[in-house]
């Protein structure tokens, strides 16, 4: 990265759902900025905060100690006013204003999607940084906050699962994501989940759940656990259904915001610093409209446009796999291995 630029002072924020490493991500943005004689801008409350000209100064000291911390410093918002031409208008005027030479957005597609309809205002050059718990973004195999997610969600899993086998229950958890199952399958496989509902996966309920759940209490089992993508249908009518056909004592638990806090695993925090880092050496760069992702352990960049094109596929082969092994079936075991020859 060169130490000449013409750009001399940035904004941050952070917009959209909170996700554990946006603090991380703040602190790499403002730590890298400082080193190449840029100012940084904190802008708080996301899209709101620009509107409003809600600045705070960020230098190193205002971000000491911060990557382990979870939620974002800068507060977060959705914010309405900031979707209309006029709201947009006068975001990109205060960045004018305020002489911001590029802006940093950490979040998910919503806060990509404000960071196109500033920079066709031609107020500012952006970069974003893709931050959310539900890793739904399709330019990034990785979003900031998945990680950290899934450990919490998997902890709360594994305790309840110790009290359903105590009392030979069924536990029907449901789990963030919005549309998207990523969360749900990889805390479903974590915990050794009976079955996993995820908006992505067409089911039927009486031979995908009822006839499986009869199937694994007649191997044996007598605690169930059934992992709910918040996407795929509201978990406390899945547990209303199962009591109703097996008379098994059933339990539901929306495990909630719970899966947004806590202090950053450290992949989140690793990942957050190495893309605050790029996104800065970006627009020291002037790279226009640019995006940060993860290929495989890589961090590259990509137009904000095609990366905005692209939607995430869901792993169905990793689904494949989970089922053949919950229910034994040799089959669809055999089919997979086939698929990944
Ligand atoms: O996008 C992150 C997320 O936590 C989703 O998983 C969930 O659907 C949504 O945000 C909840 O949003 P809110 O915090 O506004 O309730």
């Amino acid at each position: 990265m060169s130490n000449e630029t013409s750009v001399k002072r940035i904004g941050i924020l952070t917009s959209g759902g909170d996700a554990p490493g946006m603090n991380a991500a703040i602190r790499s943005v403002v730590r890298t900025a400082t080193c190449l004689g840029i100012e940084c801008i904190g802008v708080r409350r996301g899209y709101t905060g620009l509107i409003n000209g809600d600045f705070i100064k960020l230098d190193q000291s205002a971000v000491k100690g911060i990557t382990g911390r979870g939620g974002t410093m800068l507060y977060t918002a959705r914010s309405s006013e900031y979707n209309t031409e006029d709201g947009c208008k006068k975001a990109s005027d205060t960045c004018r204003h305020m002489g911001i030479d590029g802006l940093v957005v950490i979040g998910g597609d919503g806060t990509f999607r404000g960071a196109l309809d500033l920079s066709k205002h031609g107020g500012v050059n952006v970069v974003g940084i893709p931050c959310t718990i539900d890793n739904d973004i399709g330019c990034t195999t990785y979003t900031i906050g998945f990680d950290t997610a899934c450990n919490t969600a998997v902890d709360a899993v594994d305790r309840l699962n110790d009290t359903m086998q105590s009392h030979e229950r069924c536990s029907v958890v449901e789990v963030m994501g919005r549309h998207a199952g990523h969360l749900a399958l990889a805390v479903g496989i974590a915990t050794g989940a009976t079955i996993i509902l995820v908006p992505e996966v067409k089911y039927d309920f009486d031979i995908d759940v009822i006839e499986r759940i009869r199937l694994s209490r007649l191997a044996g089992r007598s605690n169930f656990t059934v992992i709910v993508a918040e996407g795929a249908e509201p978990a406390l009518g899945v547990a209303d259904k199962i009591r109703d056909a097996t008379g098994i004592d059933t339990r539901y638990t929306a495990l909630g915001h719970i899966q947004r806090g806590g202090s950053p695993h450290v992949r989140d925090r690793v990942v957050a610093t190495a893309m605050g880092y790029m996104a800065v050496s970006l627009l020291a760069a002037g790279r226009k409209s640019r995006i940060v992702a993860m290929r495989g352990d890589r961090v590259i960049d990509l137009d904000i446009h095609e990366a905005l094109s692209l939607t995430k596929e869901f792993d169905y082969e990793m689904y494949r796999s989970f089922s053949a092994l919950t229910f034994l079936d040799k089959k669809t075991l055999m089919q997979s291995f086939k698929r990944t020859d």
